[in-house]
């Protein structure tokens, strides 16, 4: 079983970026402890700030994976392009919000991915990917 984990601008900083809503944990490290829980899935890890880079590997992994597990951070908010190649791709995505985005400010509420998605994960901090690779694994 392959998996990906594709995670947005800005959360390469985990760990460092206002950790009261985001947590003390770099996303590399909890990486290692899902891959340490799950030594029986190929799971591959890919970040990028750049909006074009995100679409570049939703269309690149889309085809042969069998989930991909996104949190677009910000450009949940804003990108048509992001949607549109979940929905061009063939691999089931589910979305995952680590901070509770219906609890924060309103421009966090509008998601371009979520109708797009087989489902989403909101505000269930770094269990969220864990519970989105659960869900893969009982397809
Ligand atoms: C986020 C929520 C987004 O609104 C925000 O822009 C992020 C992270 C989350 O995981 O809670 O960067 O996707």
């Amino acid at each position: 079983m392959k998996i990906a984990i594709v995670n947005g601008p800005n959360l390469n900083l985990l760990g460092k970026r206002e950790t009261d809503v985001y947590g003390n944990k770099p996303f590399e490290e909890f990486f290692k402890e899902l891959q340490e829980k799950y030594p029986s899935i190929s799971l591959h890890y890919y970040q990028s700030n750049v909006e074009g880079e995100l679409v570049n590997e939703i269309q690149r992994i889309g085809y042969d994976f069998d989930g991909i597990v996104l949190n677009p951070a910000a450009y949940t908010h804003t990108s048509v392009a992001i949607g549109d190649a979940i929905a061009a791709v063939k691999t089931p995505v589910i979305e995952v919000h680590i901070s509770n985005v219906h609890a924060r400010e309103e421009f966090r509420k509008l998601s371009h991915v979520s109708g797009k998605s087989v489902g989403s994960i909101i505000g269930l901090g770094l269990r969220g990917y864990e519970l989105a690779i659960e869900w893969f694994l009982r397809q």
